[in-house]
């Protein structure tokens, strides 16, 4: 089977490429490029280029396409909204447009549990009604409002709702939760948190979400046709003091300190993930938070890793966003000049 990857140099697309060619499958990536490590864009095989501009021409002898590229949290989605509408609403709903005039199978969309924003103590499942806080979250909801039309009998949208990925890979980020919070622990000799650290957070690891889109990519057309899988660990919800928690067993002369009660972050919600273990069996997690945590601190042991890389363009995405804006090497379409 032969996969288009968008966003193939991004976080979870520099660990989904190895293993789709491990898999059997054979794995080409487009992506614009914003955050690419020399490493990862050394070795994955990836085409400059913005989704936006693919036509089904270009998408005609894929079998599937695994659409991960866009503004990818909540923060870059309040850069400006109006372009996170453009790029992740209706720039998703185009491609898939194409990949089905082109004939193309599958269509995986990338979503998240952020749709569901506050889940009142109820454990949100697919059917939960969504409470998109941003518009990242509101860009998702569309999009899968979006692609449902289109699907029929030649052609299957499924949209996986991820939930907050940890985790190493070439393109790391630290402006998720877990990542983040080993960052500061490895910088400041401090696990900071800016809540009170009641707020609940459902995680995945990155290795296991590929897990998920691979099985998505194995499994028969009538169990995944223009479905909502809610992606994560069964019991991979965690309040974020418990996730400082973990930060902190394993990096035990680190202090936890809180911030305000009134955080301005008003996500909190659990997830249920019975659907994906019910209808895709074979997907199993195989990672939890202390083995993450450890992963991301062993990567830098040794190496060092200061408070600017940790808090600067290289591992947070918005910082690097606004530093190709600020170079004036990015059009106001967010594509390079
Ligand atoms: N990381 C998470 O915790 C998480 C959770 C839920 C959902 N998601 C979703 O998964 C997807 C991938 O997330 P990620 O963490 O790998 O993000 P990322 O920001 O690391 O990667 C996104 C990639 O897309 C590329 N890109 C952006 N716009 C593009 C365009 N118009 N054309 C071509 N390439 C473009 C960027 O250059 C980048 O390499 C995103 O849609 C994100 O919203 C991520």
């Amino acid at each position: 089977m032969k996969i288009l990857v968008t966003g193939s140099l991004g976080y979870i697309g520099a660990v989904l490429m190895p293993k789709l060619e491990e898999n059997g499958y054979e794995a080409k990536g487009i992506d614009l490029g914003w955050y690419a490590s020399d490493d990862a864009a050394q070795w994955i095989d990836s085409e400059k280029k913005d989704f936006r501009d693919l036509t089904s021409e270009d998408l005609k002898g894929f079998d599937a396409i695994v659409h991960l590229a866009g503004l990818s949290n909540d923060p870059m989605g309040e850069l400006d909204q109006a372009l996170t509408e453009e790029i992740n609403y209706k720039g998703t709903v185009e491609l898939a447009r194409r990949a089905k005039e082109a004939k193309v199978k599958r269509f995986i969309f990338s979503s998240s549990c952020s749709v569901y924003g506050i889940s009142q103590g109820e454990k949100a499942t697919e059917e939960s009604e969504l409470n998109p806080l941003t518009a990242y979250a509101k860009s998702k909801i569309n999009s899968e409002l979006g692609l449902a039309p289109l699907a029929d009998e030649n052609f299957s949208p499924v949209y996986l709702r991820n939930a907050t990925i940890y985790g190493d890979s070439p393109a790391l980020r630290f402006d998720l939760v877990l990542n983040n919070l080993v960052g500061s622990a490895l910088t400041t000799d401090k696990i900071v948190i800016l809540s009170d650290g009641t707020p609940w957070r459902p995680l995945v690891h990155v290795d296991d979400v590929c897990q998920a889109i691979i099985e998505t990519l194995k499994a028969p057309r009538e169990k995944i046709h223009d479905q909502a899988f809610n992606v994560g660990n069964s019991d991979g919800n965690y309040q974020v003091k418990s996730i400082a928690e973990a930060v902190h067993e394993i990096l035990p002369s680190c202090e936890v300190t809180f911030g305000e009660q009134t955080s301005p972050d008003k996500r909190d919600y659990c997830v249920s993930f019975e659907k994906i273990q019910k209808v895709l069996p074979s997907f199993k997690p195989q990672w939890n938070l202390q083995k993450g945590a450890s992963q991301i601190a062993e990567r830098f042991k040794g190496h060092g890793l200061d408070a600017s890389d940790f808090k600067g363009p290289r591992y947070v995405r918005i910082e690097r966003l606004k530093q190709l804006i600020n170079e004036d090497k990015l059009t106001p379409n967010l594509t390079w000049k």
